[in-house]
Formats: structure tokens, C-alpha cells, sequence
């Protein structure tokens, strides 16, 4: 294909030039090279329209998905996602847009994005915000970068960045490519922030401290307030992964205990499915002392009209081509105003109510190292199922014979064989107990008859893969697999 290409930019005829009438003078196939030109019938196999809309249905299914049935993958918030929010996002209107428009013929978009950006700055008790990230982690990079601005600007860029042990994988690598170094505390031991162990880095080479809150355990970090005032103190700035937004909306602003910045992920909490290879949006929103080093443009109201500004010589420049991800601030912005206040409080309500009664369900059947009340997740250790040779990946691939995606398991990493489970808010109860009855008797099989949780699973399209080799040898495309990779 490449040669093909190459062949027509050579020759400058790449697509057909239309002249002022607009009617294209040549043919398509004028730009083709000749043995590329198909000059007879296609040939496509004859099929029935049942037998293939049974075959795209059957293949439809092969995959689990969250409208398939539970998909408690803790730290990912698999909610179910009203199917509404894409129909509203793929309306022409909003669709269409091309983002090199004139400002005078998108004010409507313009006019969400500010809306959108006003209510996330509520929900999280912030002053500004950026929509421009594309992804929590890249949410988390901008973040880290507006700080650092910050810190330059107060001339002293400073070196590190504290971490707790439970931190999410992307923490370390956000702060690293932000070209400082992160350091790694020890959690208490009821998996909290340990405040001695953080008082040591308490000094003026300290950027910022970064948290998930709830922690990654699906515990509150109920001394985020005085962990913000030591940081301010030395003047570091607190930086919160808001990945797990789903436990604190219309309950708690991150803004009003401490949070200096924080990224949402749109793709887990507002209405977008995280996963699948789709577009993600991670705004950040920070505090007034931070505003001026954000991202550019930032849509501003001005004379009646909306505008993308620009001119902020502070900024840290651009971090996303045009908009960012507009489609998914278009649903996230359709589901805050569904839900209303009340409603988004609703939200986490259930989504924490969910992870105890789930708990609740399964407490006494599995080990629960960090014993504390959880938020909308829960971590359990499946190290005691070691006796009978079962590992927790066992498990997870012994629950894809009951119709249920996996729990995330060997994460956070303080855990020995981790099954973090996030049952979220749009479960029923009969879910939750069916899964948790899954469990017990997987629980059981481990004793009785380990095997069958060896050789899981047993009836899914394609049985256990082997991982390693998988990882090693990733075969991405179907060329690779009709070669027989
Ligand atoms: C706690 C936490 N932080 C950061 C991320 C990274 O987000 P993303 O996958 O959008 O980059 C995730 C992902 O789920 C997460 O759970």
C-alpha cells in the first residue's frame, strides 16, 4: 500500500481536482495505477441477510462488555453508560463540527465547553480548568506541569514529587516525564498516607504531593486536609488523581480540602466507557493561584460572545490538538445536567452503598488486608488460596465461566494476589449477589477441587491464553493472525 501511495505522490495526482463548476472533469480510477483498477464483479460471498446479521450478533457477544452483564474491573468504574448521552453526542451538529470553524459559527459548542468546564470546577471545589487532556494520565502530566510553571515562576523548580506506595502506575510515569523525580512512601497500616513517613520530604526541593483519593485500597484519605497544610507549609503544592471521582460527587470537594490541581476522568465517571481503544478526556481543574500557567486557548465569555483565548503568556502551551476530545465533553455535560446535583450525589451514594453490600456479602469468604469501611471499591487478598495452589488469577479466569468480567487483579501492588473489586452504582442488587455467590463457590471449588479453577475457563469462546507469551509476542492485527502468528 505504501508503494501505491508513494507511486501516486510522485506523480502528483493524489484525488481529484475539482474545477470552479464543481463537476470533476476525470474519473476516479484516472489516478489509480492500472493494476489496481478492478475491472470485474467483486466477488463476495452470497450470504443471506439472517445468516449474516446472526454472524455480526454472534461475534457481537463473543467479548464481555458492560452490556453484557458485571464488569466490577476495580479502579476503571465499568458503569453502565446511558445510551442516550451518544445520541446527543452524535448529533449532527455537534458531530460536524470541524474545529478550524470561525468562533462565530461554533458558539454553541464554545458555550458547552465553558458550561461543562463551570460545572466540573463546582463538583470538584476548583476556580479554572482545562478540558484539553485526552486521558487520565495525560491528565495527570498536564497537571503536574501547570505546578511546575507555578514553581518556576516562584523561581524554584524544585525536585520531587512524593507518592504512597499504592499509587497508580501512570502517578510515577507522569511525574518522571515531567522531569522530576518521585519518591515512594510507605501507606500506614490502615492503608492510609502515613504522615511520619511523609514528614521527612517536608522541605523546599518537595513540588507536590500526588494522591488518589480514595486511594487506590478504595479508602478515603481522611487526613487530606492536614496533609495539604504540611505540604503548603513548605510550599508544595497537593495534586489529586481524580480517577475515582465516582465516590465523591455532591459528597466532598477535593478543592475544599487542600487540592491545589486534579484531573477528572470523563471516560470513568461522566458518561464515556473507559476502555475499548475510544477517545478518553482527563480536564484538569486547579486552583486561582495556578489558572494563568493552564493550557491555551481556554474558552472565555467576553462581549456577549464565546472565544477561544490565546493570549496567556504564562500558559504552558498547548497539550491536545483543537478541542480535545469534544464528543466526550458533549456527554459529559449531558449527564451532569440529567443528573442535576441531586442527582450526581446519587451517583456515589450507590456506587458506595454497592461496594459494601458486596463486601458485606464476601468478607468473611476472602482475606481483607486493609480492614477499614470502603468507599466505592474494596481490595481482597486471594494469598490464603495459595494452600490449595490457586492463585488469584485463577479466580478471575474462573469467573468468566459464570458470565462476569474479571475484578483487576494484582493492583494496587501493597496487595499479595489482589482482586480489586468496583461494582459501581448502575448494579442491581440480584447482580451483586449473584456475583458474590460466584465467588463463594469459587471459594469452595478452591478446596474441593482445585483443578477446575486451574484449567478456567471452561466456556468461553477461547479458553486460558497464555499471557506471558502474549505480552512478549503481541500479535495486533489480523495479518499477523491469518499468518499464523
Ligand atoms: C487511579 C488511576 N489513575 C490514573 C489512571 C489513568 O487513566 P487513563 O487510563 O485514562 O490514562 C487510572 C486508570 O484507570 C486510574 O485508575
Amino acid at each position: 500500500m505504501s508503494e501505491l501511495l508513494w507511486e501516486i505522490e510522485k506523480e502528483g495526482r493524489i484525488g481529484t481536482k475539482l474545477p470552479e463548476s464543481g463537476v470533476p472533469q476525470r474519473e476516479i480510477t484516472d489516478d489509480l495505477p492500472e493494476r489496481m483498477v478492478r475491472r470485474g464483479k467483486i466477488g463476495l460471498p452470497q450470504v443471506a441477510e439472517p445468516q449474516i446479521v446472526r454472524h455480526f450478533v454472534n461475534m457481537s457477544v463473543k467479548n464481555h462488555n458492560v452490556d453484557r452483564g458485571f464488569y466490577p474491573l476495580g479502579s476503571c468504574t465499568m458503569k453502565y453508560n446511558p445510551k442516550i448521552n451518544e445520541r446527543l453526542a452524535a448529533l449532527p451538529g455537534f458531530l460536524n463540527l470541524h474545529p478550524l470553524a470561525p468562533e462565530s459559527s461554533v458558539q454553541g459548542a464554545l458555550k458547552l465547553m465553558a458550561h461543562l468546564g463551570e460545572l466540573l470546577c463546582k463538583i470538584g471545589g476548583m476556580d479554572a480548568i482545562t478540558l484539553q487532556p485526552a486521558a487520565g494520565a495525560h491528565g495527570e502530566f498536564t497537571g503536574l506541569m501547570t505546578i511546575r510553571r507555578y514553581h518556576e515562576a516562584q523561581g524554584n523548580p524544585r525536585k520531587k514529587v512524593v507518592i504512597p506506595d499504592s499509587s497508580h502506575g501512570t502517578n510515577p510515569a507522569s511525574i518522571v516525564f515531567t522531569g522530576w523525580e518521585p519518591v515512594e512512601i510507605k501507606s500506614g497500616p490502615d492503608g492510609r498516607i502515613d504522615l511520619e513517613a511523609l514528614k521527612p520530604h517536608l522541605n523546599e526541593d518537595l513540588a507536590a504531593l500526588m494522591v488518589t483519593n480514595p486511594n487506590t485500597l478504595g479508602i478515603f484519605e481522611k487526613d487530606i486536609k492536614r496533609v495539604a497544610d504540611m505540604l503548603h507549609d513548605v510550599g508544595a503544592q497537593l495534586y489529586m488523581d481524580g480517577a475515582n471521582m465516582n465516590a465523591l460527587l455532591g459528597i466532598a470537594r477535593p478543592g475544599d480540602f487542600g487540592v491545589d490541581a486534579l484531573h477528572y476522568n470523563l471516560h470513568k465517571t461522566f458518561s464515556t466507557p473507559h476502555g475499548g481503544g475510544g477517545p478518553g478526556s482527563g480536564p484538569v481543574a486547579v486552583k486561582e493561584h495556578l489558572a494563568e500557567f493552564l493550557p491555551k486557548p481556554v474558552v472565555v465569555h467576553r462581549n456577549g460572545e464565546y472565544h477561544l483565548d490565546f493570549d496567556r503568556p504564562n500558559s504552558l502551551g498547548k497539550v491536545q490538538a483543537f478541542w480535545g476530545a469534544f464528543g466526550v465533553m458533549v456527554k459529559a455535560y449531558a449527564y451532569i445536567l440529567t443528573l442535576g446535583a441531586d442527582g450526581l450525589r446519587r451517583v456515589s451514594e450507590g456506587a458506595i452503598l454497592n461496594s459494601n453490600y458486596l463486601l458485606a456479602l464476601l468478607r468473611e469468604h476472602y482475606e481483607l488486608p486493609y480492614d477499614a469501611t470502603p468507599m466505592h471499591e474494596f481490595v481482597l487478598s486471594g494469598e490464603f488460596l495459595k494452600k490449595y495452589g490457586i492463585k488469584t488469577l485463577d479466580v478471575a479466569k474462573r469467573l468468566l465461566d459464570f458470565g462476569f468480567h474479571a475484578p483487576t487483579i494484582y493492583f494496587p501492588l501493597i496487595v499479595h494476589e489482589a482482586l480489586m473489586i468496583e461494582p459501581t452504582e448502575t448494579e442491581s442488587t440480584e447482580d451483586i449477589e449473584k456475583f458474590a455467590e460466584a465467588m463463594i463457590q469459587i471459594r469452595r471449588e478452591a478446596e474441593e477441587n482445585p483443578e477446575i479453577l486451574k484449567e478456567a475457563p471452561h466456556n468461553t469462546p477461547v479458553r486460558r491464553l497464555d499471557e506471558v507469551r502474549a505480552n512478549k509476542n503481541p500479535v495486533l492485527s489480523w495479518w499477523d493472525i491469518a499468518a499464523g502468528e
